[in-house]
């Protein structure tokens, strides 16, 4: 597996290749990331995955430096998986000059949910993404589901800019009592994390309600906040969308998505559940 920090070097790298699969990462790699190499496998080659944590997508106060950096674990893991090569640039390499355009997500994608909660966030992660696809040149990127507000994001980037790339979107990954893997696990405490997997249960009694017939979704959504609360939870949002467009469900709204985000501690976790609403898909 080729390492590569600069475009000029990536450039080299992929000269000629007209099916390249990306894995685009933040690094701190776990075994979610690994699924998402293992898709990109079958959908292109070579495959590339870049880590870089983008200070574009962080707000004042937020963890850009104690995201965790573990660039030579990652690598050693990147490899075994099969990955053929990584980039990993630093910020001077991606921003050599002040970034001062910008993409920005539609409104209604932007500053809803997360973005309500992390203004400028999407902006960032949609900054970032262009810029790696224009240096890495995909045919298709793969993403995570965790992270599905920024799945729409990107969906919709390709869509209105034309980019001649497939998102493949991979399912996420959960540790044994049902927390949805992430970097961010770790900065949970002993109690913490023995307490981390409520929220995912949350989310699925309200899927669960739902498929029983209840129809009162945003009584089950405070509900669910409201247990949370009561657990020492700092709840920014639960709630049930539309899983293609994110936004309130219409009748007609066959797949649907519950989201949650909260905060544990110093912890923000977030996390999802997709699923078909009995009643619109009959
Ligand atoms: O999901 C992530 O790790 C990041 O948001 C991404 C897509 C790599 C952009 O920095």
């Amino acid at each position: 597996m080729q390492i590569v920090h600069t475009a000029a070097e990536l450039r080299d790298a992929l000269a000629g290749q007209a099916d390249t699969a990306f894995v685009p990462t933040m690094g701190n790699l776990h075994a979610g990331h690994m699924s998402l190499v293992e898709l990109a496998k079958q959908h292109g080659q070579p495959v590339v995955a870049s880590i870089f944590v983008n200070p574009l997508q962080f707000g004042a106060g937020e963890d850009f430096e104690r995201y965790p950096r573990t660039l030579a674990a990652d690598c050693d893991r990147l490899a075994a998986a099969g990955c053929d090569l990584v980039f990993a640039p630093d910020v001077a390499e991606m921003y050599p000059v002040p970034q001062t355009f910008a993409v920005q997500p539609p409104e209604s994608l932007a500053n809803d949910l997360c973005g309500a909660f992390r203004p400028g966030h999407f902006s960032g992660v949609a900054t970032v993404v262009l810029k790696l696809f224009n240096l890495v040149q995909p045919r298709i990127a793969v993403f995570g589901k965790k992270d599905f507000q920024q799945l729409l994001v990107i969906r919709e980037l390709v869509r209105q800019f034309n980019l001649p790339i497939d998102i493949v979107a991979g399912d996420t990954l959960r540790e044994a009592d049902g927390l949805a893997m992430s970097s961010r696990n770790q900065y949970l405490g002993t109690s913490e994390r023995l307490q981390a997997a409520q929220l995912q249960r949350e989310l699925a009694a309200i899927v669960a309600a739902v498929q029983a017939g209840e129809h009162d979704e945003e009584a089950l959504c405070a509900n669910a906040a409201r247990h949370l609360k009561m657990a020492g939870w700092r709840v920014d949002y639960i709630a049930l969308r539309d899983a293609a467009t994110l936004q309130a469900p219409s009748l007609g709204s066959e797949r649907r998505v519950v989201l949650g985000a909260a905060w544990l501690g110093a912890t923000r976790l977030i996390d999802n559940i997709e699923f078909a609403h009995p009643a619109a898909s009959r």
